[in-house]
């Protein structure tokens, strides 16, 4: 009996789990995609609390009910702009939870198998354990750089591809002495591997640059996916296994969505180097010209004058935290009877759906914010284009210059509006660490200012 309420209770919670990636998919349906992984997460709890084979009520307990305080109070406090050092060391927990799995699965008492079921328990075991080692240490590394508690930098040792390859061949050749010695000698090898896959999964995340970061979280996303569906087989649990499969092929989708919307292959990202620069001044052969900066008072004169308006936001708008003072102008502005609405890019910011969110928390209404692809077409039309915060994302040279770092990337055409008026701290480059013709154009102002202060003012002025 309990057993069936389990079973009807995981597939619940599959059928729950699998809504909720739904309703994360669209703004206006993410809260009740969040609200339905709750519920699912629940029901799965509930469902293995009354198996029959259940029995540690206190140790669970002891580690849920901490467990849900520390998650609770972290999730309140982090900042969104935080957020991917947070997801990277929950990762860390997925991976360092398959490794524990897989020890104790190997330790256990184990029950009767064949000898073709044994084989696949013990791929399970030893698979997991090694995808457990690389999502754990991966993803302290990942968080220590995103954190700043490590440089940045991307730590490239001469013949690095080469010793990552090795590392590959010895986890192979402990993966073959773990078979033959399973009966006796087997927790050499598995704690070798556990050893050597997480000196794989450290360097590995080292040798890439600290902007690379969020894809390679949402790389490590997946990998924690599959750890914890490895884990599902080892306990022969068909919800983690369900579970694991989702993440980690949602985490793997992600990481693709991420590198098209920067126009780069995966492999370029693992093999690191890229945007190591951020936020420093730009070098190289730089498009040079003349600046013109605007001051507020005239700049809200050209938004009162504009009829058509387009806004768009980057990185700076989160890092200024300026997202609800720009609501208020967006009122006003619409007030006035001009036309505005938003762009926003696939990867605007450093995390996927960044400006969603901070859009949706500033109520700004859903209908006037468009996707890049949906708007790109209107820029001619345009009077004005207000860029706040955003760098690489309305870089011309995407299109225009093949020898760019970001050449191909799709980006927004901001440049062929009426006006653009960019508003940005100084001269600054964004996460490419390139320079932006863009801020040379003849239609191009720049309103120079922390972003928070900018559209403070601006709403001000507006007021007035
Ligand atoms: P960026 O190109 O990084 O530019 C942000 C700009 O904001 C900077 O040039 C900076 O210039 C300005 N800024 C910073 N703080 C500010 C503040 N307080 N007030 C005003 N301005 C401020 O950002 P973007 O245009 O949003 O592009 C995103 C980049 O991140 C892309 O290159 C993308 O490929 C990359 N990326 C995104 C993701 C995802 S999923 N979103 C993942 C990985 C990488 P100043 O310092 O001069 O003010």
């Amino acid at each position: 009996m309990r057993e069936g309420l389990s079973n009807i209770g995981y597939i619940v919670a599959s059928v729950l789990f699998i809504l909720s990636l739904a309703g994360l998919s669209r703004q206006e349906s993410a809260r009740r995609g969040n609200a339905l992984g709750i519920v699912g997460m629940l029901i799965a709890l509930l469902a293995t609390a009354i198996r029959e084979d259940f029995s540690g009520y206190g140790m669970l307990m002891a580690a849920l009910v901490p467990g849900a305080i520390i998650g609770g109070v972290l999730a309140r406090r982090v900042q969104m702009t935080a957020m991917p050092q947070l997801v990277a060391i929950l990762h860390s927990f997925v991976g360092a939870a398959a490794v524990l799995v897989g020890l104790s699965t190997y330790l256990g008492p184990g029950h009767p198998l064949s000898a073709a079921e044994r084989n696949i328990h013990l791929a399970e075991i030893f698979i997991g354990i090694c995808i457990g080692a690389i999502t754990f240490t991966g993803s302290v590394i990942a968080f220590a750089k995103l954190q700043g508690l490590m440089s940045g930098k991307p730590l490239m040792l001469p013949a690095r591809h080469l010793l990552n390859l090795m590392m590959l061949v010895v986890t192979f050749a402990l993966g073959v002495w773990f078979f033959r010695e399973w009966e006796h000698g087997g927790l050499w090898p598995l704690l070798i591997a556990i050893a050597v896959t997480g000196v794989l999964g450290a360097h590995s995340v080292m040798a890439i640059g600290g902007a690379d970061m969020p894809v390679v979280v949402s790389m490590l996303n997946s990998y924690s996916g599959w750890a914890a569906a490895a884990a599902g087989f080892m306990l022969n649990n068909d919800l983690l296994i369900i579970t694991g499969a989702l993440v980690g092929s949602s985490g793997a989708i992600l990481s693709y969505i991420m590198c098209r919307g920067m126009n780069r292959s995966i492999a370029s990202v693992i093999l690191g180097g890229f945007g190591a620069t951020e936020g420093s001044a730009p070098s190289g052969a730089s498009p040079q010209g003349e600046v013109r900066s605007i001051d507020l008072a005239a700049a809200a004169e050209r938004l009162r004058e504009a009829k058509s308006i387009v806004i768009v936001p980057g990185y700076g708008l989160a890092v200024a935290q300026a997202q609800h003072a720009l609501s208020d102008v967006v009122k006003k502005l619409r007030e006035r009877g001009a036309k505005v609405r938003f762009a926003i890019h696939p990867v605007a910011g450093r995390l996927p759906g960044h400006m969603n969110v901070l859009l949706a928390e500033a109520d700004i209404p859903y209908d006037i914010v468009l996707e890049m692809e949906e708007i790109n077409d209107d820029m001619p039309e345009t009077d004005l284009v207000l860029v706040i915060g955003a760098n690489d994302i309305v870089n011309p040279s995407a299109y225009e210059d093949p020898n760019s770092p970001i050449a191909g990337m799709p980006v927004i055409e901001v440049w062929k509006a009426g006006t653009v008026i960019v508003m940005k701290r100084g001269m600054a480059s964004g996460y490419a660490g390139i320079d932006n013709p863009l801020f040379f154009r003849p239609n191009t102002q720049l309103l120079f200012g922390d972003a928070k202060k900018t559209v403070e003012g601006l709403r001000n002025e507006l007021g007035a």
